[in-house]
């Protein structure tokens, strides 16, 4: 299959795997990418700019494929060293970065200059229009389904990816919900050029996670998922246990006064205990409605092979048989 976006990553299939904190290490990017879609590498995870270049370096030796850095500008006060995480990308020679959070203006120019590719993560269409009029190359548009976060406006992807196609000129992948071939034709039918997925890839065999998390997803339907954080605007889509519902007390209770502080216990730091040691009610950790529709843990190549093959099928079989009638 080819479209805009595995023509711009050289990639045999239009699959990204989203970067994810304490999973998207080179394990997954490297099997992502070897079977053909782009896998990506989370900045953030690695401490410093050196272990990143470390990270990089041990996925390019089980890969000879194409694959990309995560990098999430968060909204703290002390930031991290973009500067010599982006250092690191280009010295490692990376040539696809998926950007998320704050406005990734700044950090452009040097990508760009280095022939990187860059591919920002939007939640609504006001802000992929800005990732577009700034120069990014692609959009990965979240919607409301998404693990993680999904922003604000709660538009989920039946609207937002049709009114990102009515506006956009660069190619956008969907993102959020995304889980097998069915969904990777509605979101080329919805204007896409692939579909970018994230809780789908935890579940496979060389997601470098404890398998307490790859059960847990698979034992969840899609009434399993909570937002948290609303009350900070810093909206979190998570799988329920008894942090969170702890968690959710608190915001019930404490209302407009909910500080950042009153919820640390569980969602600072908690990722290394639950996605190393499986200590599943560790805290708060993102998770997608899309879990309803993950059933078991194939390998990567299984998982994405299959997508083609649905995907296909669905189009040449059931589509075009619709067409015929
Ligand atoms: C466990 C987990 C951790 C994530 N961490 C990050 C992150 O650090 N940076 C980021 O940009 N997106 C992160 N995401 C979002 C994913 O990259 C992707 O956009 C999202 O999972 C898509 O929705 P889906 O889970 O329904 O496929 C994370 C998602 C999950 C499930």
């Amino acid at each position: 299959m080819k479209t805009r976006i595995t023509e711009l990553f050289g990639i045999q299939h239009p699959i990204i795997q989203g970067g994810m904190h304490f999973v998207g290490f080179a394990e997954l990017a490297a099997a992502v990418s070897n079977a053909g879609g782009l896998g990506i590498i989370t900045g953030l995870t690695q401490k410093t700019p050196e272990l990143l270049a470390k990270e990089i370096a041990r996925c390019r030796e089980m890969t000879d494929k194409p694959f990309g850095v995560n990098l999430t500008f968060l909204p703290t006060v002390t930031s991290p060293d973009y500067p010599g995480y982006i250092k690191a990308i280009i010295e490692g020679g990376v040539k696809a970065v998926e950007t998320a959070g704050n406005n990734p203006q700044k950090w452009l120019p040097v990508l760009k200059e280095h022939g990187i590719k860059v591919i920002h993560k939007c939640t609504s269409v006001r802000h992929s229009l800005k990732a577009e009029a700034i120069g990014c190359d692609a959009v990965s548009v979240d919607g409301f389904e998404c693990g993680g976060h999904p922003g604000e406006d709660d538009v989920p992807n039946f609207i937002l990816l049709p009114r990102a196609a009515e506006e956009l000129k660069i190619p956008f992948v969907a993102s959020g919900g995304m889980a097998d071939g069915r969904s990777l034709v509605a979101a080329l039918a919805l204007g896409a050029e692939g579909m970018n997925m994230g809780t789908r890839f935890i579940a496979t065999k060389e997601a470098p996670v404890h398998d307490n998390v790859k059960q847990a997803i698979v034992a969840a339907s899609e009434l399993d998922t909570r937002l948290v954080m609303r009350p900070l605007r810093n909206t979190e889509r998570v799988l329920r246990n008894a942090a969170v519902d702890v968690l959710l007390a608190k915001e019930r209770e404490l209302g407009a006064n909910l500080k950042f502080e009153d919820i640390i216990e569980q969602v600072a730091g908690v990722y290394p205990k639950i996605m190393l040691e499986g200590t599943m009610d560790a805290g708060a950790w993102s998770c997608g409605m899309v879990a309803g529709l993950i059933h078991d843990v194939p390998t990567c190549k299984e998982l994405i092979d299959r997508i083609m093959v649905e995907a296909e099928t669905i189009i040449q079989q059931r589509l075009a048989g619709f067409a015929k009638r």
